[in-house]
C-alpha cells in the first residue's frame, strides 16, 4: 500500500508518497481498500509542528475515509467484503488501505458518491456536534460561521438550513456568489471589513444566537461580544495560529495569547455560554460518534445536505492540496486520491 507521509516539519515540500506492507485487520477490525481520503486544516497545522494531537514525523496523518471493505477481522458481523463504507481513522487515513475498528465504521447509503464521502465525517460530525447536539439551534435564531467556505463552514452552512436559522459567514469576498448560491443570508468580507462592526450594523445592535469560531485570538474576543443573551460561542479551532506556510511558533504563540480567558461571574451575568469542541478527543464515544455519523449520512441520502468539493488531489500532489487549504483557496473540501 501507499501513505502520504509527513517526513518532517516543514512547507509542502516535506510531504512523500512512501511504499508500506498492507495491513491486516485484527479481531473486531475492518481493512477498507480507500477510494478517497479527507484532508483537514489539522493535517496543515501537524504539517507545520502545530498540532500536538499529531503524532511525531515520519508519520502519516489523516482522520477520515472512504473506500471499499477488503478483509474482515474475526468477531466482525456488520460489514463483509464488498460493502461500501466510510470511517472515521485516527490517524493514518492518507493511506491506500487502513485497518479501523469497526465502531468506527459506517455503511454508506446506497447511491451516494463513494469518493464525495470522504468529505463527511469531520466536518459535517463537527458542524453537528455545534449546532444540534450543544447549540440547539432553534428556527429563527441567528448564526455566524466564520470560514464559511471552508470544509466546516459549508457543512456549518447546510445543517443551519435545515434547522431554519438566519446565517451570517466570513470569507473572501469571491467566495460570497457561491456562498450565496448555498444559502447563505449575510456573507461579511473579513478581509476588508471589521465584521464584528458588520454583524452588529446588520443586526442593527443585536448580535446573534450563536458563532462557529475556529479561528481564535483576538477574533473570539470580538464574537464573545457579539452574543445576544443566551448567546453560545463554540470554540473548536486555532487557524489564526497556522497561517505561515512553514513553523512559526512565535506568531503561533501571539495569537493563542490573544484568545480571551472567561471568568464564570461576567458570564452569569451576561447569560452567555462558551463551548469547547475537539472531535479529536471524541474516540471514546463510540456510540454517539457512530450514531451521528449514520443519521448524517441518511440527512445526504435523503438530499437534506450535500458535500461540497473544492478539489481532488492524486497523493503524489498531496503538496498542492496542503497549500490549496493553507493559502485559502478552497471552496469547500479537499481530497487526497490513492
Ligand atoms: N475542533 C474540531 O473538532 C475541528 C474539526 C474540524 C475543523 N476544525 C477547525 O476548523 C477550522 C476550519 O477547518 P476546515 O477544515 O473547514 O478548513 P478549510 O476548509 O481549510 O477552511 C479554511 C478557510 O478558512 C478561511 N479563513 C482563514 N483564516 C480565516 C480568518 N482569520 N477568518 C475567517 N476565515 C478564515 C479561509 O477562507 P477565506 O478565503 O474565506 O479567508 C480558508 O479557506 C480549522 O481551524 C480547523 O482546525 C476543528
Amino acid at each position: 500500500m501507499q501513505r502520504v507521509v509527513i517526513t518532517r516539519y516543514g512547507g509542502p515540500e516535506v510531504l512523500e508518497v512512501r511504499d508500506a506492507p498492507d495491513p491486516s485487520p485484527m479481531r473486531g477490525e475492518v481493512r477498507i481498500a480507500v477510494a478517497a481520503a479527507g484532508l483537514n486544516f489539522a493535517d496543515v497545522s501537524a504539517r507545520v509542528g502545530l498540532y500536538p494531537d499529531a503524532p511525531k514525523p515520519p508519520m502519516t496523518v489523516g482522520y477520515e475515509v472512504s473506500g471499499t471493505v477488503d478483509a474482515v477481522g474475526g468477531g466482525v458481523d456488520d460489514f463483509e467484503v464488498g460493502d461500501k463504507v466510510v470511517a472515521l481513522t485516527r490517524f493514518g487515513g492518507q493511506s491506500s488501505s487502513v485497518v479501523v475498528p469497526q465502531h468506527q465504521v459506517v455503511h454508506l447509503p446506497d447511491g451516494l458518491d463513494l469518493v464525495h464521502a470522504a468529505a463527511i465525517p469531520v466536518n459535517y460530525l463537527t458542524a453537528y456536534l455545534m449546532l444540534v447536539r450543544l447549540g440547539n439551534v432553534r428556527n429563527g435564531e441567528s448564526v455566524l460561521i466564520h470560514a464559511a467556505a471552508g470544509g466546516v463552514g459549508f457543512a456549518a452552512l447546510q445543517i443551519c438550513k435545515q434547522l431554519g436559522a438566519v446565517t451570517y459567514g466570513t470569507a473572501s469576498a469571491a467566495k460570497h456568489e457561491r456562498l450565496r448560491a448555498e444559502g447563505l443570508d449575510h456573507p461579511i468580507d473579513y478581509r476588508n471589513q471589521d465584521f464584528a462592526a458588520e454583524v452588529t450594523r446588520l443586526t442593527k445592535g443585536r448580535g446573534v444566537d450563536v458563532i462557529l469560531d475556529a479561528v481564535g485570538g483576538n477574533t473570539s474576543r470580538k464574537n464573545y461580544r457579539l452574543l445576544r443573551p443566551l448567546g453560545r460561542l463554540f470554540l473548536f479551532g486555532a487557524s489564526s495560529a497556522s497561517q505561515d506556510p512553514k513553523r512559526n511558533l512565535l506568531k503561533a504563540a501571539s495569537a493563542i495569547a490573544q484568545f480571551p480567558v472567561f471568568h464564570p461571574l461576567p458570564l452569569m451575568n451576561a447569560n452567555k455560554g462558551v463551548f469547547g469542541v475537539n472531535l479529536g478527543h471524541l474516540w471514546d464515544e463510540k456510540q454517539l460518534m457512530n450514531e451521528a455519523l449514520t443519521e448524517l449520512l441518511a440527512w445526504w441520502a435523503d438530499g437534506r445536505i450535500e458535500p461540497v468539493i473544492d478539489s481532488t488531489f492524486p497523493f503524489s500532489q498531496a503538496g498542492k492540496a496542503h497549500d490549496q487549504l493553507q493559502q485559502a483557496r478552497n471552496v469547500g473540501k479537499v481530497l487526497l486520491i490513492p
